[in-house]
């Protein structure tokens, strides 16, 4: 019904909107006054985390792009070798895992079949299994050695959305945490990175208030056959979410890329008129945003009509933007959090104006749990 709807068309718009809160309910009383990570449901003790010497995180779907995401944050502050798989390739291969390996288990629903068994999988070897997931009590935190919940609330919408969000979240308190325990001291990184997640909420919440312009580039772009999506870092995994969400909800041709692999294939695909958008790293020192800016020079070059999405203040990329969405300056890590929101918003209009259920997207459930 409307009233369950909060007022909006879709749950997915309602969903989209919550993001702000959904963050910082997520982080709130993560850490105790003595700086100890707050998990829901621990059997893991902080010896049994300065035990682990590898990390693979496993799961499907847009929580799979969680966990390209939270492997530059987990090998960057914690210093662990960390790998993402598929749950559907994990479990069917003969990985490398022992006990002093942590799985952690990306899930929204906790029920999807493919993500269990992988964690089972990993059980099976001894490895210390960590869930992080947005439903209470549900089968993948149960079969865990501890939980971390994301505290979205209900995730209605077939397509995530804030459980996608704070799920990056939660990756990163978990990294942050295992830095701590084991002892690694960034000086004031840690201390930075934990008081910009707090206002995360607000920069969320400021990409919401300016998404306007692109729910009217989604009408004009209903026609196109193919939408592409490039970035970098941080930036490529939410390159691969945009497309995701646009298969999902439009059932439109998309895909994502690391945009340094363009001239290694994806460059031919480059016609007249093609959208493409541009995920800019933030500029600070980041030697990123040069290679970006070179990026869209080549494609524009070759007809591509660029959507770039860049840090408010950043004017380098301008003359080559055929629209520009700012975003609030955050660190670089965080940048996935406020970058996906505007490309939440495109599928969802392109998918309203193409005429479909955004809600339940044909061929698709909420949660898949059968192989
Ligand atoms: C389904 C949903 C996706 C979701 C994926 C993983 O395919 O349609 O939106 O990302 O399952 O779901 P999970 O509940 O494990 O995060």
């Amino acid at each position: 019904s409307a009233a369950e709807k909060g007022g909006y068309d879709y749950f997915m718009l309602k969903e989209i909107a919550e993001q702000p809160k959904a963050i910082a309910d997520t982080l709130l009383g993560r850490f105790t006054p003595e700086g100890r990570l707050h998990l829901d449901e621990m059997r893991l003790s902080d010896d049994d985390l300065r035990e682990v010497d590898k990390i693979i995180i496993i799961a499907c779907g847009t929580s799979f792009h969680v966990g390209l995401i939270a492997k530059y944050a987990i090998e960057h502050w914690t210093r662990i070798p960390c790998e993402v798989e598929l749950a559907s390739e994990f479990r069917y291969r003969d990985p490398i895992v022992d006990r002093s390996t942590m799985v952690i288990a990306i899930s929204q629903s906790g029920e999807t079949m493919d993500t269990l068994m992988a964690l089972r999988h990993a059980r099976e070897q001894k490895a210390k299994v960590l869930a992080i997931c947005n439903t209470n009590g549900s089968t993948i935190p149960r079969e865990s050695d501890a939980v971390l919940y994301t505290y979205a609330g209900p995730e209605i919408a077939v397509a995530s959305t804030k459980a996608f969000l704070t799920q990056i979240v939660a990756t990163y308190v978990i990294a942050l945490y295992l830095a701590q325990v084991r002892g690694i001291k960034y000086g004031d990184e840690i201390t930075a990175i934990l008081a910009d997640l707090e206002k995360t909420p607000a920069a969320v919440a400021k990409v919401l208030e300016s998404v306007e312009p692109v729910r009217q580039l989604a009408r004009e772009l209903k026609d196109a056959k193919s939408v592409l999506f490039i970035g970098r870092h941080v930036g490529y995994p939410v390159a691969l979410e945009g497309a995701l969400k646009l298969k999902e909800l439009a059932y439109m041709h998309a895909e994502g890329f690391a945009a340094g692999e363009l001239k290694h294939g994806p460059i031919a695909l480059i016609e007249e008129g093609l959208p493409v958008f541009v995920v800019v790293p933030p500029k600070g020192r980041d030697v990123l945003h040069d290679k970006m800016v070179s990026n869209i020079q080549e494609i524009r070059a070759r007809g591509a009509r660029t959507i770039v999405l860049v840090e408010e203040g950043d004017h380098s990329v301008d003359p080559y933007a055929d629209h520009v969405i700012r975003l609030p300056k955050v660190p670089t890590l965080l940048q996935p959090l406020v970058a996906t929101v505007p490309l939440q918003v495109f599928s969802c209009e392109m998918a309203t104006a193409k005429g479909h259920d955004v809600d339940q997207p044909r061929n698709l459930a909420k949660s898949v749990t059968v192989e």
